[in-house]
């Protein structure tokens, strides 16, 4: 692109370890206020290997001696992290003074939004990050709206807006990852706030159930849902979870939607079900509880992103529960699985710059706050 090529410290990197602890998405990017748009400089995926996946997952529901497990992959993940942030911007052909700051989400091993002591917790210590890289890092995202009297979470919408706010017409951003989350952006012309909340589980139910039964990490392009028929009585039994009935502002974790959870559910039906039927049903789940989320909110576009656009079955079940076409980030401009790192990206500069992050509509912040914590290079 002629002229594109900027001054340094332009650049911005994004590293996103979501609920589903699949691995780092990172991103190196730009942001061109004039349209808005991202110029992607490049990205790259770092799967954890199996064994640290284990880890992490176990991690994410109470158990033994929890600090030294923390503690230890807290700065395993910050490598990961920091190598990750090294080789995108090489491959971007940018040195370390060339990026302004990483925005490190972190990986999430508790959520607890609610109560008189809510916190939440994201692990892959920034001060490694910062030191390893030579570059400043944003990290600690979601504490600062906490205190603040928000659920911490979904932090994405803002820069949903940003990039994907349209002048005429109400636009929904639907990310499935682990857990899925919504954003409904009105259009611009309108001076109505934007909404989002977390919708339940996107994958995170999906991929256990996979594992138990194929031995694989995933239902790879929903192979074993495709096998099966919904099970209504389950699906009923599933949607009775009063987080679906509750109001926003509302966020949630992997620890409420884990195995257990739906162990205790099949075993009130009291019945043995095909594994494949208990698969189609959880991809009902997913599917009717976005497209239920999403109606009242009546969005005119709908846009898809997060691994679950990956999978084939899923994308299909939301499509035929909605009246109006659904799409992809892709046709915005920004594939799909890079979403998420890039409105980490994103928010880094706004922490950067001073500028709050949090959308209080969202979150039910009292106000709008500055999000994250800088470690300088
Ligand atoms: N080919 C595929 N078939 C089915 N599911 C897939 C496929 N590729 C990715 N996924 C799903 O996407 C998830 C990763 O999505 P991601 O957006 O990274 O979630 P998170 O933000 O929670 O890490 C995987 O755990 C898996 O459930
Ligand atoms: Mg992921």
């Amino acid at each position: 692109m002629p002229g594109s090529r900027k001054t340094r410290a332009d650049y911005y990197i994004g590293l996103m370890s979501g609920t589903s602890g699949d691995g780092v998405d990172a991103v190196c990017v730009r942001f061109d206020e004039g349209a808005p748009r991202v110029v992607l400089a490049a990205h790259s995926y770092h799967p954890y290997p199996e064994p640290l996946r284990q880890r992490l997952l176990a991690l994410m529901v109470p158990g033994e001696n929890e600090i030294e497990r923390m503690g230890v992959l807290e700065e395993q993940l910050a490598e990961i992290f920091a190598a990750a942030s090294s080789e995108v911007h090489r491959r971007a052909g940018l040195a370390a003074t060339d990026i302004a700051a990483i925005g490190s989400h972190g990986q999430t091993i508790r959520h607890r939004p609610r109560g008189p002591h809510a916190f939440t917790v994201q692990i892959g210590n920034p001060a490694r990050v910062a030191e390893r890289t030579g570059i400043a890092t944003v990290a600690d995202f979601r504490r600062r709206d906490m205190a603040a009297g928000g659920q911490g979470a979904p932090l994405v919408p803002a820069f949903h807006q940003w990039l994907f706010g349209h002048a005429t017409r109400a636009r929904a951003i639907v990310n499935i990852g682990g857990i899925a989350n919504i954003t409904i952006i009105p259009a611009a012309a309108t001076s109505a706030a934007t909404q989002g909340f977390d919708t339940g589980p996107g994958n995170a139910l999906l991929d256990g159930w996979a594992r138990r039964h194929t031995g694989q990490p995933q239902d790879t392009d929903g192979r074993l849902a495709a096998c099966g028929q919904v099970y209504g009585a389950l699906l009923g039994l599933l949607k009775d979870d009063p987080y679906f009935a509750a109001a926003p502002p509302k966020s949630t974790g992997r620890e409420h939607f884990t195995s257990e959870w739906l162990d205790e559910r099949l075993r009130r039906l009291g019945r043995d079900l095909d594994a494949a039927d208990v698969q189609a049903t959880l991809v009902a789940l997913t599917a009717d509880t976005i497209t239920e989320a999403l109606a009242p909110l009546a969005p005119e576009e709908v846009y898809l992103c997060g691994g679950g656009t990956a999978n084939p079955v899923l994308v299909a079940a939301i499509a035929e529960r909605l009246a109006i076409p659904v799409q992809t980030t892709a046709r915005l401009g920004l594939d799909p699985q890079l979403v998420e790192p890039t409105a980490f990206a994103w928010l880094a500069r706004e922490a950067k710059a001073g500028r709050p992050g949090n959308l209080p509509s969202v979150t039910g912040a009292r106000h709008p706050v500055v999000l994250g914590a800088l470690y300088p290079a």
